[in-house]
């Protein structure tokens, strides 16, 4: 069967994707959705939150964790569930701007159960991507809509995907996709270049249905992290281990992404049993490019 390298994943002549991100931990690669993708998956989340009835709700905050210890996050590994932005509430509880420009993000199972992003999500491209990358058998965990609202969209912390998602030995790929030109000012990815060689400082895990880490988080400064300016249908693609965190949008342009989280599936890797994501159905791989048939 003849297998054909996806003209995307080639890059600029001589880019090596493998060893740039073996070098770096990140990689960008401009144009990897395209426009009709990107328009299909934000039409689709528009439709999602549409039907959404904002009765079982949780706010998303990267600087109190505690606030995602509940049932509500931890079903969300098996569903699509809704996320408020921090600032989305006044002091009596209601919505200071319209629902769709209030949800931080959904979660964490689009990937599998929407057909818009199954599909997406299960294309050839993105299959091949991560066989370069070196995944044997990429298996898809979770995956996020985030909204990053005008006005209120909140900060990501520095962090490590790998402190969340854990494998033995680790190897979380994050994908993350723009589904709007991400800039500095509506709150664009900041990466550090080559942090992912120091390892994985920090383990979440749960025990007894509660949310709880290793180790406190590192004080750390933020040189020498660079801005991942990208245009929308842009991949960035992330190491699990390379440090990375976005500011808050005070900007009144929104900065949609999508992003996936794929491990290893061979055998010989194990998904740890106390990680707060654990699959009532057994996680689907993403089929070989030639057994897929969708093309780019
Ligand atoms: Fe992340």
């Amino acid at each position: 069967m003849r297998r054909m390298a996806h003209p995307r994943l080639r890059g600029p002549e001589g880019r090596d994707l493998r060893a740039e991100f073996e070098r770096e931990g990140y990689l960008v690669l401009e144009g990897f959705a395209s426009a009709e993708e990107v328009a299909a998956l934000r039409r689709r989340a528009g439709e999602l939150v549409e039907a959404f009835e904002p009765e079982a709700h949780s706010v998303f905050s990267t600087k109190n964790q505690e606030s995602t210890s509940n049932d509500y996050f931890l079903e969300s590994a098996n569903g699509i569930h809704f996320f408020f932005e921090e600032e989305a509430h006044d002091g009596a509880g209601r919505l200071k701007q319209a629902k769709h420009l209030s949800i931080n993000k959904f979660g964490h199972a689009a990937h599998d159960l929407d057909p818009v992003f199954r599909r997406f999500s299960r294309s050839a491209k993105v299959a091949e991507l991560l066989r370069t990358l070196g995944q044997e058998r990429p298996l898809p965990m979770q995956s996020m809509y985030i909204f990053k609202q005008p006005g209120i969209g909140g900060e990501v912390v520095p962090h490590q995907d790998s402190t969340f998602l854990r494998t033995d030995p680790p190897s979380v790929i994050g994908l993350w996709w723009a589904l709007e030109d991400a800039t500095k000012e509506n709150g664009c990815l900041w990466a550090l270049p080559g942090s992912h060689k120091a390892g994985v400082a920090r383990r979440m895990y749960v025990d007894q249905g509660k949310v709880k880490f290793d180790r406190e988080p590192q004080e750390h400064g933020l040189e020498g992290y660079v801005p991942l300016e990208v245009p929308a249908g842009a991949l960035v693609v992330l190491h699990g281990a390379v440090l990375h965190m976005s500011y808050e949008n005070r900007s009144s342009q929104s900065r949609h992404a999508y992003s996936m989280h794929v491990i290893e599936g061979k055998e010989g890797v194990l998904w740890r049993p106390d990680n707060w994501l654990q699959r009532s159905v057994p996680p689907e791989p993403l089929l070989p490019s030639s057994a897929e048939g969708l093309g780019g």
